[in-house]
């Protein structure tokens, strides 16, 4: 049996010109799990995906994806190895239609590694942004132009959008900014759907989200990790509860 987890984060730190975004951060993630990275506005959480996604390089420690050291790798290398993500605010290409934004996404992946043959590239990049719409339950708007969607169905485009590398681990940030109760009920249906073939972290502020959804909750605070358990070790662990004591979105 392999011990080998899928991610390893060792020890991990980032400054920002002195100041500590994150700090002695080590941790190890895999399986077909959800868990979800929590803690106040400036905590550290995006930088945890940055680092985690190669946006940045951390300033100590280690990264390790299936036992290889990515900490040095360049960014678009990532997706080759089977990290994907989608960022806190909505990143697609308004102007071109849903397919088409999934397919630039597969196009991108694809030059650098050209892992179908020439005379079928086409048809494999149509198919698998095909794919990773029906996975996210856009395909029957493959042919609207992105701007004309909802925000959920953007924010969906997005995941779909990260889908089409067909990613072992995938980064979800704050999937459900800006979303009413319907659409994150949705946006939680997704998620629950993508976890049963694949591990997935996710930031978010939700709480309630966070304790129904999550097999697995780590707390940031300024920048280090205060607490790592089950949804409801994190609940009663009276540190996390003074710091979200009287935060408005510790309800939510
Ligand atoms: N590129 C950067 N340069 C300088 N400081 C940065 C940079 N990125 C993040 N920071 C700082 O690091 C801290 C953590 O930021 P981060 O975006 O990771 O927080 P967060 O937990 O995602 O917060 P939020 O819940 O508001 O999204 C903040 O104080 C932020 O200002
Ligand atoms: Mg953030």
């Amino acid at each position: 049996m392999s011990t080998t987890p899928l991610l390893a984060v060792e020890n991990v730190s980032k400054r920002f010109n002195g100041f500590v975004a994150l700090e002695g951060i080590s941790a190890t993630f895999g399986g077909n799990r959800v868990t979800a990275v929590i803690g106040p506005n400036g905590a550290g959480k995006s930088t945890f995906f940055n680092v985690l996604s190669g946006a940045i390089r951390p300033s100590t420690g280690r990264i390790l994806f299936e036992g290889r050291d990515l900490t040095a790798v360049p960014q678009h290398e990532f997706a080759h190895y089977g990290i994907a993500r989608s960022y806190q605010i909505t990143t697609i290409f308004p102007q071109l239609s849903v397919h088409e934004n999934v397919r630039v996404s597969g196009q991108a992946f694809r030059s650098r590694y050209n892992i179908w043959c020439n005379r079928d590239l086409d048809r494999a990049l149509i198919d698998k942004a095909d794919a990773a719409l029906l996975a996210v339950g856009l395909h029957g708007k493959r042919d609207r132009i992105a701007k004309f969607l909802s925000h959920g169905e953007q924010r969906a485009l997005e995941i779909a959008i990260a889908l089409v590398a067909d990613p072992k681990l995938l980064l979800l940030d704050e999937p459900t900014a800006g979303m009413g109760p319907e659409e994150t009920r949705d946006m939680v249906a997704l998620i629950e759907r993508l976890a049963a073939a694949r591990t997935i972290l996710l930031v978010e502020h939700k709480m309630k989200m966070i304790l129904g959804l999550s097999d697995r909750v780590l707390v940031l605070h300024h920048g280090r990790l205060i607490a790592d358990g089950t949804p409801a070790e994190i609940q009663s662990d009276s540190e996390v509860r003074r710091i979200y004591l009287g935060q408005s979105h510790g309800a939510a």
